[in-house]
């Protein structure tokens, strides 16, 4: 079984995906933890699974909801020192062809519920001298993605902020990771209506999402900066760093169009 550093976690997107795997990763290790998401019966189900696991059913996209989670990290009655910023959703297509609203709510959770909820993690974990904040971004985030607009560019500010982040709290006793996975199959396919497009990538670049999970927590706790799992994405994110900007657009706009 594998042995964390924190003592208690919450976790936004917990019902499902990513999130739900960490939740059972920290739960098997007895990490008490907080379910953050709307569906209230899957986070009831996952929290009867293990002791003290505590719901809180929130939508991030409501002043009320956002709140109460706030609420709950700054809380001093059982501490928490892992936040995990996991909730996030994508809208594939062309830009202008999105309804606008769902453009909204994708900008508000994947941005602005993250950053509300990374600002209260670090106000309580600093004075405390001790703490760890995950903040789940994409590989996504470091070239644009053409008919994936909004959400690469979502994820691009999280992994800035979060890096951003990371070196503010240097020396504080804080820690804070970007967690940055490539294709991996969950809810996140059919919710972003990219099924058709990810199909047509081959077996090996799909990860496991107990893989991306377990690495994203292992390396919170060993206080990265980054975390891309896997040996395809590490080097491809390699490769993105060092090739000419137009040229990764271009590659990323032809791969998104042999999708379609
Ligand atoms: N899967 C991939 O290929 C992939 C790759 C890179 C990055 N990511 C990122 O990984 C994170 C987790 O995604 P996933 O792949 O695990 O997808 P998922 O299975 O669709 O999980 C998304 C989670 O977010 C929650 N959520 C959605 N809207 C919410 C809201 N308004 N308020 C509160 N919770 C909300 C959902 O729960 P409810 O519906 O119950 O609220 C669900 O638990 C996301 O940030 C995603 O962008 C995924």
């Amino acid at each position: 079984m594998q042995h964390y550093p924190f003592t208690s976690a919450l976790i936004t997107g917990a019902s499902s995906g990513i999130g739900e795997s960490m939740a059972h990763l920290l739960g098997q290790a007895g990490v008490p933890t907080v379910l953050v998401a709307r569906r209230t019966e899957r986070l009831e189900e996952l929290a009867a699974r293990y002791d003290r696991f505590e719901v809180l059913t929130a939508d991030l996209n409501t002043v009320s909801g956002l709140a109460a989670v706030e609420a709950r990290i700054v809380s001093d009655a059982a501490l928490i020192d892992l936040v995990v910023n996991n909730a996030g959703f994508g809208t594939s297509g062309l830009f202008h062809e999105i309804d606008p609203d769902r453009l909204h709510d994708e900008i508000g959770l994947n941005v602005q519920a993250l950053t509300r909820l990374s600002n209260a993690a670090l106000r309580v974990m600093i004075p405390r001298g001790r703490g760890y904040l995950l903040n789940v971004s994409s590989v996504a985030s470091f070239q644009p993605a053409p008919r994936l607009a909004v959400y690469a560019a979502t994820k691009a500010y999280v992994t800035s902020l979060s890096e951003s982040l990371h070196e503010e709290v240097r020396g504080t006793g804080v820690h804070v990771t970007a967690l940055c996975p490539g294709l991996t199959k969950t809810e996140f396919q059919s919710v972003s209506n990219s099924e058709a497009y990810a199909s047509s990538y081959p077996g090996f670049a799909w990860l496991k999402v107990d893989d991306v999970a377990a690495g994203g927590l292992g390396d919170v706790a060993k206080g990265k900066a980054l975390s891309v799992p896997g040996v395809i994405y590490k080097g491809l994110t390699v490769v993105a760093g060092v090739t000419p900007r137009g040229l990764t657009r271009r590659l990323s706009s032809l791969v998104q169009r042999s999708g379609q």
